[in-house]
């Protein structure tokens, strides 16, 4: 029977939120509604994640629980990375699943629910290679303010510990006339601040050169759309940030200066065996030129610790890197050995309450480096996209361009707009601020 509801639950990054965001379009288009639970829902598909065990393991618990109680009336399918990595596995394990749809197969959701439907087989379909033939347009966004286009999918690094090489494909580039269109659509429709999304956004255009259209190009076209207010960029590797692209953040208004630039570790040994293809002291003077060019530049960054083989003395180094570049947010991960990666025949010699003492370490370093920059950011302006009202009700709430979070008071009609807050206080990862009046000049700093 046709489903008439879909229930699609979400794990993992900002490119599995897009892809969900475009399934449920094709679903919408279809005539299926959106069921409020998951136990309801006549459709019902698990975009999942793979980067780490713990993000597989959630899955598969929930999977298993689901088996048992909802067979009856729905349609089960597993999309996203663990799609690609565990391939037909899937359905030996949990033999209730009538779905597995990889992430290059994602124009196909419908045709695959119609073979379900009508064959009454499990379906199973992960393609190695993605064809850009995606309808982005059909995307069907909750936020009505931010919007996550993707720019380039997939990932040509190889990161010896990384997953995403082989559940996400080669790096394919997207037309660029085909995103500023949908940047073009999505400010017409109000929407304030765009998000580029690709595995390593700075590849983009290199597998296309006959475009002549690289990720800096890509940018000073997007910046050029009239009315755009924010763009934002996810993720980078630090060997593909060129002077260019620090030139364009430097001097495009609408680019936020913020660059996430994952280190991951701060030993060159280490790095040279993750094939980071980068030494610390090649990083680190990227980063000198980065905050040259934008000396107001706020860094995030990715770290790994307990990657197999890490001494003390080269956790230490990235100890030492954290504290010399004091990064603005750092996203830190125990090393999760991966079927299928390069990693996993070095032994994960590094016991757990190693790693977790060393997460911990850097945990405790980043709060200190927060603290203190917070304490810097005190009694400057900065300006807010407000987004909603504050969990109370009362307050407003946005981020600045360096995405920190900011409440303050206001009447309801300033959500959408961008607005100048001086901040005085902090509280709850949150600054504490009031509207500036518009002679107020403007804090010169990000960080
Ligand atoms: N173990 C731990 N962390 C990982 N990441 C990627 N693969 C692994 C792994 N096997 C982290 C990296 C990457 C982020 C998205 O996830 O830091 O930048
Ligand atoms: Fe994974 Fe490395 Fe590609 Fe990032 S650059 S997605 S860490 S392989």
């Amino acid at each position: 029977m046709e489903p008439k509801t879909y229930f699609i639950r979400t794990y993992g990054c900002q490119m599995n939120e897009l892809d969900t965001e475009i399934m449920a379009g094709q679903l919408e288009k279809r005539g299926l509604v959106p069921s409020s639970n998951e136990e309801n829902a006549d459709l019902l598909i698990f975009n999942t994640c793979s980067i780490r065990d713990l993000a597989e393991r959630k899955v598969m618990g929930k999977l298993g629980r689901i088996g048992r109680g909802q067979k009856n009336h729905a349609i089960i399918g597993v999309t996203g990375c663990m799609a690609m990595a565990k391939k037909d596995a899937l359905f030996r394990k949990f033999p209730h699943l009538d779905f597995v749809m990889g992430t290059n197969n994602i124009t196909e959701l419908g045709a695959i629910v119609d073979e379900v439907l009508y064959t009454k087989r499990p379906v199973f379909k992960t393609d190695d290679h993605f064809e850009e033939n995606l309808d982005y347009l059909i995307a069907k966004r909750d936020n009505k303010l931010k919007a996550h286009v993707s720019i380039i999918r997939g990932c040509d690094k190889f990161c010896t510990y990384c997953v995403v090489p082989y559940t996400r494909g080669q790096e394919v580039s997207r037309p660029p006339e085909s995103i500023v269109e949908e940047c073009r659509r999505l400010v017409d429709a109000g929407y304030k601040e765009i998000t580029l999304l690709g595995q390593n956004v700075n590849s983009y255009g290199k597998d296309k050169p006959e475009w002549n259209c690289f990720f800096h190009d890509l940018l000073y076209k997007i910046d050029q759309i009239p009315g755009m207010e924010r763009i934002r960029f996810m993720t980078s590797h630090p060997i593909d940030i060129t002077v260019e692209l620090m030139q364009a953040v430097r001097d495009l208004p609408s680019l936020c200066e913020f660059v996430h630039f994952p280190i991951q570790a701060g030993s060159s040994r280490i790095l040279k065996k993750m094939h980071r293809i980068y030494t610390k002291e090649q990083y680190l003077e990227k980063v000198e030129l980065l905050r040259h060019y934008v000396p107001n530049v706020s860094l995030g960054t990715d770290i790994i610790v307990g990657f197999p083989t890490e001494t003390e003395e080269e956790f230490l180094e990235t100890f030492e890197v954290m504290k010399q570049i004091r990064y603005s947010i750092a996203f830190i991960y125990a090393y999760s050995p991966r079927k299928g990666t390069p990693a996993i025949r070095w032994k994960d010699d590094i016991p757990e309450e190693v790693k977790q003492d060393r997460l911990q370490r850097l945990m405790d370093l980043q709060n200190e480096i927060a603290n203190e920059e917070r304490q810097h950011l005190l009694g400057q302006t900065f300006e807010v996209l407000v987004e909603r009202h504050n969990k109370d009700g009362k307050m407003l709430k946005g981020r600045t361009r360096c995405w920190k979070k900011v409440i303050f008071e206001g009447s309801e009609d300033l959500i959408g707009t961008l607005q100048q807050v001086k901040v005085h206080s902090y509280g709850h990862q949150t600054f504490i601020g009031e509207l500036a009046s518009p002679l107020h000049s403007l804090s010169l700093s990000c960080r």
